[in-house]
């Protein structure tokens, strides 16, 4: 077992009860709390020192590994040189040289970078990017979104309307008006068990004809997808699928949305999904890995012909009413930098798609165990589909979870009732065999 880095003991806090957490049973939590106290590349610390293997790259962020030097000392040179700078009006140089970055990994001519802070704040921001586009070109009776069943698109008031999950959804109210939803792609009858992208479901992209016949497209502004829908458990596009959906984009008019803040920055083995697929949407959305997970920043890349639209009027006017205080925070970019820096250095993407066989290999290899319903993987993900028990919808995997880090050693993600392992990009295959072992041993142990 690595041994923790040498740093003074954590405190373990002595009252749980004011932080509400997010996306948490907060009163199983807090009856016994999972919690973290430092890391370093593929490894958690608790507050007791024991080493945890993290096979999740933190929620799907930490693509070069946690705490690595170069990125802490960044963030450390930045905060001693630039707290902050005014993010209308004013810039800093780190800005302009992470959005040429980010713009150089994007595919075809999307080549403007709209920084915010998370991927909520990302998505938010492309459907307005949509709306506003239409509107600048005159079409502004453009102002349906559609999105498409298990989407997740993040917990903003946009995001949970293009969104598919019901959870995210239901206790909210109407949420936004003129949405509509794409059916999901996962099919586990004519699916189950493939590596990668199924064979079956492309004609399921067809469904944006019906959609289009129902509205008609003059209403239509966007549509956003996952290139791969993670937060639902790791289901990939089956072959053919996004090609299909920018074909019957492009023949209407509507603007082509990637969500890429799970798939951005080596996830799939890539920059970006968009070039796995060689399909250029119009916007992607980006967030988690941008950063390595260490500061938050999130994103927007879009195609040159959408920011000219907006670059008209009087000089002194501003283009688009749309930001954030923190939009490009001095720490966050140079964050951002460093990280780009190691993912090309260390040939980070690459890396992911070399080890996708193998890792592919390992995740298939739980087939068989009890419970097991379905694995799915592609990239550096799996997910992971157990059965339930009668009345406990996902009580399993959750268990399955808990176990895994108090007995295993090892963080995985309990998402419904499936179990999900993404690790960093720096994974070896070593530690890929013992996530499986330990994840068998699990799943065995929740039977
Ligand atoms: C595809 C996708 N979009 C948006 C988000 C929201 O990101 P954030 O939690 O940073 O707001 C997530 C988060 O997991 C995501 O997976």
């Amino acid at each position: 077992m690595p041994s923790a880095p040498a740093q003074r003991a954590t405190a373990v806090p002595n009252d749980l009860e004011a932080y509400w957490l997010p996306f948490t049973p907060n009163r199983a939590f807090k009856a016994a709390p999972r919690l973290i106290a430092r890391a370093k590349d593929m490894h958690y610390y608790t507050p007791d020192g024991r080493a945890v293997l993290d096979g999740t790259a933190g929620m799907w962020c930490t693509n070069a590994g946690h705490n690595r030097d170069p990125i802490v000392a960044a963030i450390q040179a930045e905060a001693a040189a630039l707290d902050y700078a005014p993010a209308f009006q004013f810039a800093h140089p780190k800005a302009f040289e992470l959005a040429s970055r980010v713009a150089a990994l994007a595919p075809g001519d999307l080549d403007h970078v709209f920084f915010c802070n998370s991927g909520s704040e990302a998505v938010d921001t492309a459907l307005k990017i949509a709306l506003a586009y239409h509107n600048v070109r005159g079409e502004g009776a453009r102002t349906r979104l559609i999105g498409r069943e298990r989407g997740y698109h993040g917990v903003g008031f946009g995001g949970i309307s293009v969104g598919g999950m019901v959870n995210n959804r239901k206790l909210f109210g109407a949420l936004l008006a003129g949405v509509d939803h794409l059916p999901t792609t996962y099919n586990r009858e004519h699916q189950a068990f493939s590596k990668g992208e199924p064979e079956w479901g492309a004609h399921l992209a067809d469904e944006l004809e019906r959609i289009v016949t129902l509205h008609d497209a003059s209403t239509i502004a966007a549509v956003i997808v996952e290139p791969m829908a993670g937060s639902t458990g790791v289901l990939p596009a089956p072959k053919g699928y996004l090609p299909r959906l920018r074909a019957i984009c492009d023949k209407h008019g509507i603007l082509l949305v990637f969500d890429e803040v799970i798939t951005g920055f080596g996830r799939l083995g890539h920059a970006f999904a968009a070039e796995r697929y060689g399909v250029v949407p119009d916007m992607i959305t980006f967030a988690k890995g941008i950063t390595s997970g260490s500061v938050p920043m999130g994103g927007v890349i879009v195609r040159k012909g959408i920011y000219d639209a907006f670059m008209r009027g009087p000089m002194h006017v501003v283009e688009l009413f749309h930001g954030y205080t923190y939009s490009a925070h001095p720490l966050a970019c140079a964050a951002g930098l460093a990280t780009l820096d190691l993912y090309r250095d260390e040939r980070l993407f690459e890396r992911a798609r070399k080890l996708e066989p193998a890792w592919a290999e390992a995740a298939m290899g739980l087939k068989g165990l009890p419970n097991v319903l379905d694995i799915r993987c592609v990239g550096l993900t799996a997910g992971i589909d157990l059965g339930s028990r009668p009345g406990e919808v996902g009580k399993r995997a959750y268990d399955a979870m808990d176990k895994a880090f108090r007995q295993e050693n090892l963080v995985v993600r309990a998402a419904g009732e499936t179990i999900v392992l993404t690790p960093p990009l720096i994974v070896s295959e070593g530690e890929i065999e013992e996530m499986f072992t330990k994840a068998a041993r699990v799943i065995k142990a929740v039977a």
